[in-house]
């Protein structure tokens, strides 16, 4: 038995092109233990969303999986059906982007989305969603939330989005968060704040966080 709680091993993931398989990954090994924030830094190209991808099953068709395997408490999860994956994301792994507009559906009301991601994986009321969803975004530092949940995303600046984006990804208390680049689209005076905030919030909440990022500056912080 181990302790970690993301364990990936020997990870391959290559690209079938036309002109042969393109190895885009060639054995990776690392493990996240509960609680952790694992800063995985690179250049450009070098793989950090390919390794992301991977692990929350994302990765963009014909991209695949093709050796080593990825571990999550211990459970296989780089070869699962793709609704049992659907399951284990936003479940226990959230997932964050540089841009926040990827993860929200400009039709819907903020509050419309968290509600739908808390009553998606945990057994609550509409009511008791709500009001974990406007507790969330308090936490995140949105400002008269009981009113803000109501409106829609392009209502928010920039920052305040992936406030929102960071309570999203949190809102089906995971045990692992995926950031990818989630503050290279934004302002470089509020980067730091959003970084203290992730890593505050998931102190708090006790999530591990993979954050992938090209920016020495954030791995510092
Ligand atoms: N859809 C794709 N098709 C073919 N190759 C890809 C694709 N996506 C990524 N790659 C390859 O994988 C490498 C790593 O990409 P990526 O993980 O996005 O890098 P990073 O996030 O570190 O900048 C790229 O240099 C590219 O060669
Ligand atoms: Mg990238």
């Amino acid at each position: 038995m181990t302790s970690a709680l993301l364990e990936v091993r020997h990870l391959r993931v290559e690209f079938p092109t036309r002109h042969g398989t393109l190895t885009a990954l060639d054995d990776i090994s690392f493990d996240i233990a509960p609680g952790e924030i694992l800063g995985v830094v690179g250049e450009s190209g070098a793989g950090k969303s390919l390794t992301g991808a991977a692990i929350i099953g994302l990765l963009d068709p014909p991209g695949r999986v093709a050796g080593g395997e990825i571990r999550f408490e211990g459970r296989r999860i780089d070869n699962l059906p793709y609704e049992e994956m659907r399951k284990v994301r936003g479940r226990s792994i959230g997932a964050i982007f540089q841009d926040p507009l990827t993860s929200l559906n400009p039709l819907y009301t903020i509050g419309q989305q968290l509600v739908e991601t808390i009553q998606t994986h945990l057994s609550v009321s509409a009511q008791e969603a709500r009001r974990r969803a406007v507790r969330l975004l308090e936490e995140t530092g949105i400002q008269a939330a009981e009113q803000r949940i109501d409106q829609y995303p392009h209502q928010f600046s920039g920052g305040m989005r992936q406030r929102v984006v960071i309570a999203l990804a949190l809102a089906a208390e995971p045990k692992l968060i995926v950031a990818d680049e989630p503050t290279t689209a934004l302002d470089v005076s509020i980067q730091a704040q959003i970084i203290s905030l992730l890593k505050r919030l998931c102190k708090d909440h006790g999530a591990a966080v993979m954050l992938v990022t090209h920016d020495m500056g954030v791995i510092a912080a």
